[in-house]
């Protein structure tokens, strides 16, 4: 709950990236993840950009970082509507349209990022983040971008 409150905030608040980080970013992302990466609203590229910013040098982390919510520029929702879906979501009740894709959006960053030809930590941690450790990631690595994400 505690995450919902800060994204919902932070995603009213996010500045755009500066050029200086768009460039860092282009020049530490694959060439074939910039599309997917600033296909994404700028909320969201600020979002990615803090958390890359926590995970250290190491290109793996950083990847898996700048990409782990790059499913949600699918759908596009708003602060409200992203909040709402979520607890929504929460219910168990059943959930259509936008809402739905936008609940789903682990599995289509996952696949977005596959098809991509992207790392496997970052297609992992975006569709199995948040929650526990996946079979095959190291444990510090996980720990690590899930705090980061966290903060
Ligand atoms: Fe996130």
């Amino acid at each position: 709950m505690r995450h919902l409150v800060h994204r919902f905030f932070g995603f009213l608040i996010a500045r755009p990236l500066t050029p200086r980080e768009q460039m860092a970013v282009t020049s530490t992302l694959p060439a074939p993840l910039h599309g997917l990466f600033y296909a994404q609203a700028s909320e969201d590229q600020r979002h990615a950009f803090d958390v890359a910013s926590r995970v250290g040098d190491r290109p793996d982390l950083v990847i898996a970082a700048l990409m782990h919510d790059v499913g949600k520029s699918v759908t596009r929702l708003g602060a409200v509507s992203r909040s709402a879906a979520t607890a929504w979501g929460w219910t168990g009740l059943p959930v259509w349209g936008r809402w739905r894709t936008y609940l789903r959006h682990g599995s289509i960053g996952a696949a977005l990022l596959a098809d991509a030809g992207a790392p496997t930590l970052a297609v992992t941690f975006a569709e199995r983040h948040p929650g526990p450790v996946p079979t095959g990631i190291d444990a510090d690595d996980w720990w690590l971008l899930a705090a980061a994400d966290e903060a």
